[in-house]
């Protein structure tokens, strides 16, 4: 993989060889040597920086402690970069191999190697957890990740353990194919594994441990799983489980058999299967228990026989085998030769064959258990189709031990392979590129381990088919003659080394013993100790064993040991482990082959898996085996850097002026251009077809360091063009916002003087139209008034014109005429209707109103009427008439409902002179004797005091005196004057009496009083009063008005009393005298 076809232009921005610490990629170490090499590794490792490159390769060392490199945004920054791009990381292997799986359609796999601890299990699970966080989402796709992620507990529990040099370390290589449609999303995985260290089931080295599971188990499953599957919680109680270091300092196995159980169940084992496989795993630990004794037999043979029952008998039922099937295969072997069928007995020497079955059977159950479970886990998450496939590899590095087996030589001859496939692959890569860029291709002068590998396992002189031929030979076969057959074959070979070849050179080589032989692999040589060779080879279930498995009704076993199988049986050996290794290796490789490699090359720093410790000579070690420092030669054998034109002139543009800012022109060019300004020597680089070799890192360092100085300059010149460029577009802002502010500012200004003005306009417009319009107004509103006076004047003109001419036809005013009319006739007719009463004062009568109208006016008229009328009469009136009815007046005045003799008085006229007295002779001689006019001549009745008997007498009155004189002669009897009279008393009755009073002491007074009556009593004492108020000069006459009254007759006093007298006395009044001091008149009542 190579920094290449994206856009140049986005490229490069950042570098692998920005902020390096040391060098990131080994290829540019200069001086190359292990030295610098391991001086490089120590420098990034104590900056944290764990991950360095060669090429295309990473080397990881373990930190031994949570670095923050694994975050989710670390992943976001990996993903979709080139690789050389950021600094050195696994996530950019990761990324590279999954982005050329999925555009590509490229296969990938990836090859993790190291030593025990170095970090392969961890490296395999950081890019296995990085493609699942890059590659698509959806539920069926993380259901899928989440079973490739969770198959790592399960794996892990049953098939790590803990060792010397690694808590959890991996008993087994893994090589994990993980498969992804074309969207590069997964859609499964299958899991192979190699060389299980099976026989750790049965014995682990001091302060090792068994298998996880069984430790997990125990802690972890609740009381009730333990009591079905009869097992005790103790550890101390089971043989298999190694006690000193049972537990282990950071690890929980009880939540990590949680774990495990829930891994179980998304990888997709239902209960049932985990119940099986857990029944497994308690019938392994059962068996540890079993023990033998020797029993001697009866012909002499020693025979076995297991000594507590109880734990087989547990084990048997668990799995479900017939007792006495599993002892009998214990005890006895059956040997099948030409066609026939023997059954022996283990003899004595064989005494230690039934813990050798038992231990076969634990080994057998363990290690088929192992591919069990993952027999049943892949099979859950495995795709139908083969689409891409990505291969994941953790296998252990090579082993150097001091005391190396079968075991070493057998995964040293893996790594051996693993070596030679990665120096094909890289050269042939190499090669392609070379000739794809049309470079010329300089051999490489490298080593090739062919000749190794071909040591191993060449089929006729290899060291596994000598190995698999004497296992297979007929006759004694032990370990010893197997290192004969070596010495005399593999004796010429250059990689074997042995003491007792032929080759002398070793005779004398004390570092290596008589039961060893060496092979000098690449990456150092190896003493391997040939004992146990053969029988590891073998590694063989006796038929009886795994047929007695077969048996078993248990759900697993029957595909667990499917050669136990009856059916199946046949004479042929089993392959052997050895031809079985290299048979799946041949198939690995040719597996890996198809693919791109990705290497990932582990290192572990120190021994006591503590952080921060570089131990030199350790890392060194491995450096050495893995062949690391070959591995940087190989890469940089012709050009060691090199780079596609455009992101090297992107990179380096700045150096040349020609090519700094812009290159025009094929980007080549532009590289050639760059150079040679440059002066860099022509033997330095060679030019591809889209990539320039660089073929020294010096070089680059060189035009690194020159970049790096330019860029500071740069930098200055950015700074001071965008510092000129920011205050320029300042400046312009501010001068844009000032014309902004100004012109907006005169507009207002002018707006406001323009409003100003308009206003004023306006208001002068205003009055002048104003005053215009209103000098229009009053000469149209005159024109107006006079037409409208006019018309006016016409109007009323006409109409009086056409009224008077139309009047009579109106009917308008036909109602008030009418109103007015009938008014009218109804005065008439009503003034008419009064014309009926008389004139006279005395007629009361007066019509009755015709109208309620009429009241007010009725009533006025009657009084006007009457008044009028009076008045009328009073005009008609002469003096003396006057004054009779001005005495007629005074005597009602007087009398008027005082006296009952009034009324009759009214009519009568007051005639004063009833004598007649000047014509009448007979008074002639009175008459001349009465010196003034006389008012009232009358006949009296004078009453007589002594009996009441009246007298006539003539009563004369003038206006000074009264006469009484004698009716015959005529002669005067007396004459009083007026001024005399004191009062004059009537009654109130209807008679005729009165009572003239005189003053006491006046000269008349000593006749004494006058007692009269008269007819006309009325009108004498009405004169008499008329006289008193006429004249000025006297008092007026008191007039009393009483029934009782005091009459002073000569000395004596009379009382003159009234009384109502009954008819019988006639019609007048008679006086009576009752004493002398009583007069007593009756009147009859009227
Ligand atoms: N990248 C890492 N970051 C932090 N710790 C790590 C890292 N890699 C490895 N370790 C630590 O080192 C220990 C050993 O790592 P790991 O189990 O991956 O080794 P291994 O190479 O698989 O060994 P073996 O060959 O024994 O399986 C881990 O348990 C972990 O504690
Ligand atoms: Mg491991």
């Amino acid at each position: 993989p190579s920094p290449v076809d994206t856009n140049p232009s986005m490229e490069v921005k950042t570098s692998l060889l920005d902020n390096m610490i040391g060098v990131g990629d080994m290829v540019l170490l200069e001086p190359l040597n292990e030295d610098s090499f391991i001086v490089n590794l120590r420098n990034r490792f104590d900056h944290n920086e764990i991950y360095t490159y060669i090429g295309s390769v990473v080397i990881s060392m373990n930190p031994y402690r949570s670095l923050p490199i694994y975050t989710p945004q670390k992943v976001e920054e990996y993903r979709n970069r080139n690789f050389y791009e950021l600094s050195p990381h696994i996530y950019a292997l990761a990324d590279e191999a999954y982005r050329s799986l999925r555009d590509q359609d490229k296969d990938q796999c990836i090859l993790i190697t190291g030593e025990s601890g170095a970090g392969k299990t961890e490296a395999s699970k950081l890019v296995m957890s990085y493609v699942a966080a890059v590659c698509g989402k959806g539920q069926e796709v993380n259901k899928v990740k989440e079973q490739l992620l969770q198959s790592n507990p399960v794996l892990e529990a049953f098939g790590n353990a803990k060792t010397m040099r690694n808590d959890n370390s991996s008993r087994f290589g893994k090589y994990m194919d993980i498969e992804f449609d074309f969207k590069g999303d997964p859609l499964g995985g299958v899991i192979s594994n190699y060389l299980l260290e099976k026989s750790r089931v049965c014995k682990q080295p001091r302060g090792e441990r068994n298998f996880h599971i069984f430790y997990q188990l125990l802690s972890g499953a609740s009381d009730d799983t333990l009591m079905k599957l009869k097992l005790d919680r103790d550890f101390s109680k089971y043989n298999y489980l190694s006690l000193d270091s049972a537990n282990v300092n950071g690890l929980d196995d009880a939540a990590s058999f949680r774990t495990v159980r829930n891994a179980m169940q998304i990888v997709g084992f239902m209960e049932a299967e985990v119940q099986s496989v857990l029944e497994l795993v308690a019938a392994v630990l059962k068996l540890g228990n079993i023990e033998f004794k020797p029993e001697s037999r009866v012909n002499g043979f020693d025979e076995s026989r297991v000594k507590d029952k109880n734990d087989l008998k547990e084990m048997c039922e668990l799995l479900g085998i017939e007792q006495s099937v599993l002892e009998r295969a214990f005890s006895y072997r059956t040997v099948e030769a030409k066609m026939e069928k023997m059954s022996t007995t283990l003899n004595v020497a064989q005494v230690r064959r039934p813990t050798h079955c038992r231990h076969c059977i634990a080994i057998g159950l363990g290690g088929i258990l192992y591919t069990g479970v993952f027999g049943n886990s892949h099979g859950m998450a495995q795709a139908k189709t083969r689409h891409k496939v990505m291969g994941v590899l953790d296998i252990y590095g090579f082993e150097i031990f001091e005391d190396n087996s079968f075991e070493q030589f057998i995964i040293n001859y893996c790594n051996e392979k693993l070596q030679q496939i990665f120096i094909e692959l890289t050269l042939r890569e190499e090669q392609e590129e070379y000739i794809r860029e049309d470079i010329e291709w300089t051999n490489i002068e490298y080593f090739n381990n062919a000749i190794i590998c071909d040591l191993i396992e060449n089929n006729q002189n290899g060291i596994l088919a000598m190995l698999d031929e004497e296992c297979l030979r007929p006759g004694t076969v032990t370990d010893d003659t197997f290192l004969d057959k070596l010495n005399t074959i593999c004796a010429e070979h250059q990689h074997f080394e042995s003491r007792l070849n032929k080759n002398s050179k070793f005779l004398t080589d004390h570092s290596l013993p008589h039961s060893c032989f060496r092979i000098q692999h690449y990456a150092g040589k190896v003493l391997y100790r040939v004992e146990g060779f053969v029988d590891k080879n073998n590694d063989l279930l006796y038929r009886d064993l795994s047929q007695a498995m077969y048996k078993a009704t248990h759900s697993l076993m029957r595909q667990l040991f499917p050669e136990g199988n009856p059916a199946k049986v046949n004479l042929k050996r089993p392959p052997t482990a050895g031809f079985q290794f290299k048979a799946s290796v041949g198939v690995l490789m040719k597996n890996l082959q198809t693919k791109n490699p990705n290497y990932i090359r582990c290192i572990k720093p120190n021994d006591k898996k503590v952080a921060h410790i570089f131990t030199d000579s350790l890392v060194c070690h491995q450096v050495r085996y893995l062949g690391l420092v070959e591995n940087v030669r190989v890469r940089r054998a012709g050009y060691a850097f090199r780079q596609p034109y455009e992101s090297c002139l992107e990179r380096y543009k700045m150096l040349c002026k020609k090519t700094w800012p812009h290159w025009r022109g094929p980007a080549r060019d532009g590289v050639e251009v760059l150079l040679t300004d440059c002066s860099v020597p022509t033997e330095e680089f060679a030019y591809g077809r889209s990539k320039i070799f660089i073929r020294n890192p010096r070089t680059l360092f060189t035009l690194e360091e020159r970049r790096r100085a330019c860029l500071e300059d740069l930098a200055t010149l950015i700074q001071k063009i965008y510092r000129g460029w920011k205050s320029r577009t300042h400046f312009l802002l501010l001068k844009k916002s000032q014309v902004v502010v100004a012109a907006w500012y005169r507009r207002y200004a002018q707006q406001n003087k323009y409003q100003k003005i308009k206003s004023a306009t306006l208001v002068m417009q205003s009055f002048v139209r104003g005053w215009k319009a209103r000098n229009i107004l009053r000469q149209l509103k005159y024109e107006k008034r006079c037409k409208e006076a006019v018309t006016t004047i016409a109007a009323y003109w006409h109409g009086t014109q056409v009224r008077r001419e139309y009047r009579k036809f109106f009917r308008a005013n036909a109602g008030k005429k009418i109103y007015d009319f009938t008014i009218q006739r109804i005065m008439q007719k009503y003034f008419l209707g009064l014309k009926t009463t008389t004139m006279s004062p005395m007629d009361n009568t007066w019509p009755a109103k015709p109208y309620g109208f009429l009241e007010g006016a009725h009533t006025q008229l009657r009084r006007i009427f009457h008044l009028w009328r009076c008045k009328k009469y009073r005009g008609q009136f002469t003096e003396e008439k006057k004054a009779v009815y001005e005495e007629k007046l005074e005597a009602s005045e007087i009398f008027k409902d005082k006296k009952a003799l009034y009324p009759s008085s009214v009519s009568q006229p007051f005639k004063g002179d009833y004598l007649e007295i000047q014509k009448n002779p007979k008074y002639q001689k009175l008459n001349s004797a009465m010196e003034e006019k006389v008012l009232l001549a009358d006949l009296v009745n004078k009453i007589n005091r002594a009996n009441g008997k009246g007298s006539p007498r003539l009563f004369l009155l003038t206006k000074s005196n009264f006469v009484l004189a004698d009716q015959k002669t005529g002669q005067v009897k007396a004459s009083v004057p007026l001024p005399d009279l004191a009062s004059v008393s009537v009654s109130t009755q209807s008679d005729g009496f009165f009572a003239l009073k005189l003053k006491e002491g006046s000269a008349s007074a000593s006749k004494g009083d006058f007692l009269l009556s008269s007819e006309h009593l009325i009108e004498i004492i009405t004169k008499l009063h008329r006289i008193g108020t006429t004249a000025a000069d006297r008092d007026q006459i008191n007039i009393d008005i009483s029934d009782e009254f005091l009459v002073q007759f000569k000395q004596d006093k009379v009382c003159v009393k009234f009384i109502q007298g009954g008819p019988k006395n006639g019609n007048s009044a008679a006086c009576k005298r009752k004493n002398n001091r009583l007069l007593e008149v009756s009147v009859p009542s009227p």
